[in-house]
């Protein structure tokens, strides 16, 4: 069975408006349940059982979405900011409202971001304890010797209280590129854990978190919804 909830909130988390706005929608007339002009936006609803219009066109109700963003560089991952474009400024044409990044990338860095309202799976993905894989590719200014790849996995003393957690890492056949798993996300850790062998990361890309990787087709600053079969890969995490 569906969820029970009143018309507005089924409206409202539908993306169709505000709380506000979807009451003068009803009060208008503009909204139909199972074929019947709706005049009582407190009325209940079924999720599953009942066909809601607005204008004549089905409403999907969807409390949770989920987008990828291929982040591109120079947009800030926050809801919002005076001076710099944001991460949801890109959502164009999606109602932005309640959404939020999960976790942030630097400015300069691209790649792999998922935004959502889902305030629960958010946090899990980002807790340490949870152990979701964040995997990036970073570009640096010096190799690492095999010593020193040895000792970037086992955990380094970036300055915090605390070395960081296990991590992976692997050169990749371009030279000074290398994969990155971590399992935490410190404030600009990835950079932060190459120059303490002193190297500097020049490009940093997050290409998946935990189960989803990065759609290919997405250019830098284009995003698309996650699958169902992606959002359930996720939750499972
Ligand atoms: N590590 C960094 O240094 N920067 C990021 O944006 C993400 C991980």
């Amino acid at each position: 069975m569906g969820d029970k909830m009143r018309l507005d909130k089924y409206l409202a988390e539908s993306g169709q408006g505000t709380r506000s706005e979807v009451k003068q929608l009803v009060k208008k007339g503009h909204v139909s349940v199972n074929g019947v002009t709706a005049r009582d936006s407190g009325m209940k609803v079924d999720s599953d059982k009942d066909a809601v219009k607005v204008n004549g066109r089905s409403v999907i109700y969807e409390k949770f979405r989920y987008f990828m963003l291929n982040k591109p560089q120079g947009c800030v991952s926050a809801t919002r900011d005076g001076l710099s474009s944001t991460v949801l400024d890109l959502l164009e044409g999606e109602i932005t409202r309640d959404l939020f990044p999960v976790g942030r990338l630097d400015k300069d860095t691209e790649g792999f971001l998922l935004i959502t309202n889902d305030g629960q799976l958010g946090h899990e993905l980002l807790s340490p304890r949870k152990h979701v894989d964040k995997k990036y590719v970073a570009h640096v200014s010096k190799p690492l010797t095999p010593e020193q790849l040895i000792a970037f996995a086992e955990g380094v003393d970036i300055g915090d209280e605390k070395p960081t957690m296990p991590a992976k890492i692997r050169p990749l056949d371009e030279e000074n590129v290398y994969e990155v798993v971590l399992q935490e996300g410190r404030y600009h850790q990835v950079k932060r854990m190459f120059e303490a062998f002193g190297s500097k990361v020049t490009y940093l890309k997050r290409v998946s978190m935990g189960p989803v990787t990065l759609d290919e087709s997405l250019e830098p600053g284009q995003y698309r919804k996650l699958t169902a079969e992606e959002v359930e890969a996720l939750r499972r995490k």
